[in-house]
């Protein structure tokens, strides 16, 4: 098959992609959420299998298949998306957060449907959720950890302060209102920024390209010295 013609260059490394949106309820009917179809982190889960890393994909809600022979974890809210990777997070060599995770949950799940009032206006009240990836960069270790920032504006200025405050190795920026690297579609333009200083324009090209060249990368800092 495919896999003994492929370098097996992953296969000392256990991988943790998270993929996909999460979803936060409000009542058993709502939910609040990102635009995000979980095509970037199944593409890079895919390809770091096929490459022999052992791959653990943590998911939050998506349409996508799961891929074949890997270990993937179904979450829907971004407290059970924590949960998930701190209990594998022992096992882990390198974490690649492609989630698009809720920045706040609502402060109370209605066990009921809310029910529409009489008034015009209606507030939600929400709470922040815990950051995964800085929790994960507290505790790094001797992990690899890859983030990605979504943008919309200041691109650079935005994914260098993530880099830094989440303690990454690198960090893939993408301008999200440019049509070609946005959600669901099968293309990213993204620009790499690293924790040496460096920073790279990738190309435009589709996911399952891009996942490849992100593990390249991930090797080349894991192994400084080879070529
Ligand atoms: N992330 C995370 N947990 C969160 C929020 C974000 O692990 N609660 C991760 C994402 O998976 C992504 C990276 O942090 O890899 C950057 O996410 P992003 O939403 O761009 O950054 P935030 O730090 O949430 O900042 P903001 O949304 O204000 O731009
Ligand atoms: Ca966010």
């Amino acid at each position: 098959t495919l896999r003994l013609l492929t370098p097996q260059d992953l296969a000392s490394e256990t991988i943790l992609v998270t993929a996909g949106p999460t979803r936060e309820e409000l009542d058993p009917v709502r939910y609040l959420s990102n635009y995000s179809s979980g095509k970037m982190g199944y593409a890079i889960a895919r390809a770091a299998s096929r490459r022999g890393a052992r791959v653990i994909l943590v998911s939050g809600p998506t349409c996508l298949a799961p891929p074949a022979g890997i270990d993937v974890r179904r979450v829907s809210s971004a407290l059970q998306m924590q949960q998930a990777v701190m209990e594998c997070l022992p096992v882990v060599t390198v974490v690649i957060k492609a989630a698009a995770v809720a920045d706040y949950r609502p402060e109370q799940r209605d066990k009921q449907k809310i029910k529409k009032g009489p008034a015009d206006r209606m507030q939600l009240n929400l709470l922040k959720n815990p950051d995964i990836l800085s929790e994960l960069g507290r505790v790094k270790g001797d992990r690899l950890l890859i983030g990605f920032a979504a943008e919309t504006e200041n691109l650079e200025e935005h994914a260098l302060r993530k880099l830094k405050n989440k303690n990454l190795d690198m960090i893939l920026a993408n301008d999200v209102s440019h049509p070609e690297a946005g959600f669901e579609v099968d293309t990213n333009l993204v620009r790499i920024f690293y924790r040496n200083g460096t920073a790279e324009q990738c190309l435009l090209m589709s996911k399952a390209e891009l996942a490849d060249v992100v593990l390249d990368r991930l090797l080349r800092l894991r192994y400084p010295s080879a070529a």
